[in-house]
């Protein structure tokens, strides 16, 4: 399968991968042949890319590492649980109840379980959701991504789950902001941004009344905005004023937040994304050891995603070097001048190394 940007979706081309909406139920199944309609439906629903069939990839694979079932039946638990707070008359107060917060537990249980499983770098494409509302998908993928930073930097299980529900829970407080101002499509008034900024407070005095939910996880959803250098909100803290799990989150939330499609920006790359992790962590913002880890643990380049070589090369990311994610195996197609090869061949970067990716294609 091959990896590819909706804009270069053409009606005909069949579907390698399902496509779900947030509530975990499938929108289109596999091996669906495309027709306009449904294309222009997808990139309606912010759908940026998807995996289609492809003679050059036919061999490939692309495994999750959080598989179908958890994920879905994540989403479920974040739809019920969140609309149910959006839903009540005085969201503030809401209680989560038991089974709620049980049911939170047992899904990030079973996320871990998955991550320890598989400790393949994580592909960040593969399950593409539709989602009616950002900040739904947006906890689902950073408490995974926090919990896979985490275990990369050697946390314990007790360690993982604070983490893990903090991030689940991180923009909690978003939810009681105006709709109006959290969906707004265009560029925030200086006293719009002041009212989102509110989220983190208003999470914290949530999640602090919860029972079941831990104060070190509610600090979690206060501090995910504070930077190192002491330029966040909602309190300006800096460096080990700021807990080091918040400083896992910060990482996850800004990297899914750049890789997701917005109404005022598209979604980046993830190297891009990682570029500007680093570039943050120049600036004080990040620390750089936790921005590296980000790095090694994640697909960089995504399996099956179109690359320009400095060669002039192009071809399909088939594989990834554990060690170097950042290099992966590329499957060569087309020759410099823009014809198909005869035979396709591949390039390890990992040991070719004055090669280098140059482009990637999937997002035009
Ligand atoms: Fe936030």
């Amino acid at each position: 399968m091959r990896l590819i940007s909706i804009t270069r979706c053409q009606p005909g081309m069949v579907l390698a991968k399902p496509i779900y909406t947030d509530t975990g139920t499938v929108l289109l199944n596999r091996d669906v042949s495309l027709t306009d309609s449904m294309i222009q439906r997808l990139k309606q629903k912010g759908i940026n890319t998807l995996y289609i069939r492809d003679k050059a990839t036919e061999d490939i694979e692309v495994n999750e590492v959080i598989s179908e079932e958890t994920r879905r039946s994540a989403m479920k638990t974040i739809h019920q649980s969140f609309t149910d707070i959006i839903l009540s008359e005085q969201k503030w107060k809401t209680r989560l109840s038991m089974q709620a917060v049980t049911s939170f537990r047992t899904m990030f249980e079973s996320i871990l379980y998955d991550l320890k499983k598989n400790r393949n770098a994580m592909n960040l494409l593969t399950n593409i959701y539709t989602h009616d509302n950002y900040v739904y998908a947006h906890s689902l993928n950073v408490a995974i991504y926090s919990a896979a930073l985490a275990i990369q930097q050697g946390y314990n299980d007790k360690e993982l789950t604070e983490i893990g529900i903090g991030a689940l829970f991180h923009d909690i407080g978003k939810l009681m902001l105006p709709e109006e101002i959290l969906n707004k499509p265009d560029r925030l008034t200086e006293d719009e941004f002041e009212i989102i900024k509110k989220h983190a407070e208003y999470g914290f005095e949530f999640l602090r009344n919860q029972d079941g939910i831990s104060l070190l996880s509610a600090h979690c959803a206060y501090q995910h905005h504070e930077r190192m250098n002491g330029s966040g909100y909602p309190r300006g803290l800096k460096g080990d004023e700021i807990h080091r799990f918040a400083r896992v989150m910060a990482v996850c939330d800004v990297f899914d937040a750049l890789t997701t499609n917005r109404v005022y920006r598209k979604a980046m790359l993830p190297h891009e994304a990682v570029e500007i992790l680093y570039t943050g962590a120049g600036d004080g913002q990040f620390e750089s050891k936790l921005v590296e880890g980000f790095r090694d643990t994640i697909a960089i380049y995504p399996l099956g995603i179109t690359v320009v070589l400095n060669t002039g090369e192009v071809g399909v990311v088939v594989d990834y070097n554990r060690r170097l994610p950042s290099r992966p195996i590329v499957r060569i197609t087309k020759h410099p001048d823009g014809r198909d090869v005869d035979k396709y061949y591949e390039i390890d970067l990992s040991k070719e190394l004055t090669i280098m990716i140059v482009g990637c294609d999937a997002i035009i």
